[in-house]
């Protein structure tokens, strides 16, 4: 395990090992259409640093997930640039976990042979990981269905497994894209606290996308937030809150405050830069703790 991660790290572009800034600047993605040109993403500019947790909140449709297919080497842009420390992003990061919105699974390989995935697809040998690999799928519960195929599980099961398979080779740059938005609220929590854990103690830079404003500052060292299509980075805020996290920081005044923020500033977007209107959902207008869906964007 210590040499896959060692080459992954070396991967990361720097001599000493250590992952780089993942930056984008300027960034443009149109798509052709039969409609014409979709203008996906205009101008965008966005770095996190080394060990960053970034989660991003944006309207549906607003690129979110073009912009991380993107930033992970996934697909080009149509304009700007991407880096990882001074070295262009041209191609796949192999330094990456990836969790895209569909899982993505593979069918006809077990819950755990999917999640081995990672290291068959970087020619590297599976057995001395399958441990690791079933610690993992312990963790998100899914240990019995380690040997079953991912046809007989449901959409949050599935969706666990996927998780797996981004985390198994302890990446040093982590990309999530709605990562947990078809899971029950307390798996769900349970599971932010277990990624806020993991992601701190090993140092992990992460872009995580989601609908969840409570999900989004509890997680991150800064949320961003998207305006609707073309989507460009309207505002950013930085969430100084001590870890680590208990679950119920949620409902301390100071978190309750930023949720309240983001959720200002989104509301903001939606009426196409009109301020929100008095009596919208603000800071401390609904209990704290209520649970994720309430507070869903
Ligand atoms: N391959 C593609 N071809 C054409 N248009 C695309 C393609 N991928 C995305 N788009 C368009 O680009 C825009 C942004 O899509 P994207 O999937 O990035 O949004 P999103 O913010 O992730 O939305 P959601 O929150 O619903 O997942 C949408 O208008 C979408 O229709
Ligand atoms: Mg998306």
């Amino acid at each position: 395990m210590a040499r896959a991660r060692a080459d992954l790290r070396r991967q990361a572009g720097g001599a000493d090992g250590i992952p780089r800034a993942l930056r984008v600047a300027g960034l443009t993605k149109e798509f052709p259409s039969d409609a014409g040109t979709i203008v996906a993403l205009d101008g965008v500019d966005l770095t996190i640093a080394p060990g960053e947790f970034v989660s991003v909140l944006g309207p549906s449709g607003c690129g979110k997930s073009t912009m991380m297919t993107i930033m992970a080497g996934l697909d080009a842009p149509t304009g700007g640039e991407v880096t990882i420390g001074d070295r262009p992003v041209t191609g796949p990061l192999l330094e990456a976990g990836v969790m895209f919105q569909r899982d993505l699974l593979l069918d006809w390989r077990s819950c755990e042979d999917n999640v081995l995935l990672q290291f068959q697809m970087r020619g590297l040998a599976t057995a001395p990981h399958r441990e690791r690999a079933r610690e993992l799928l312990e963790m998100v519960g899914m240990s019995r269905f380690a040997r079953r195929f991912p046809r007989e599980l449901s959409g949050g099961m599935r969706q666990r497994v996927a998780i797996c398979r981004a985390l198994v080779h302890r990446p040093p740059l982590l990309f999530m894209d709605e990562p947990f938005g078809a899971l029950d609220a307390l798996t769900r929590e349970s599971l932010n606290a277990e990624l806020g854990g993991l992601a701190a103690r090993a140092g992990t830079s992460v872009l995580f996308v989601t609908h969840g404003i409570d999900e989004a500052a509890f997680l991150a060292d800064r949320v961003v937030v998207m305006s609707p299509r073309p989507g460009r980075i309207v505002g950013e805020v930085r969430i100084e809150l001590p870890r680590p996290r208990p679950a119920e920081v949620r409902e301390d005044p100071e978190f309750v405050a930023y949720t309240g923020r983001l959720r200002r500033m989104l509301a903001h977007e939606r009426r196409d830069g009109e301020p929100a209107a008095a009596g919208s959902r603000a800071a401390g207008s609904r209990a704290a703790g209520t649970g994720e869906a309430a507070s869903d964007v």
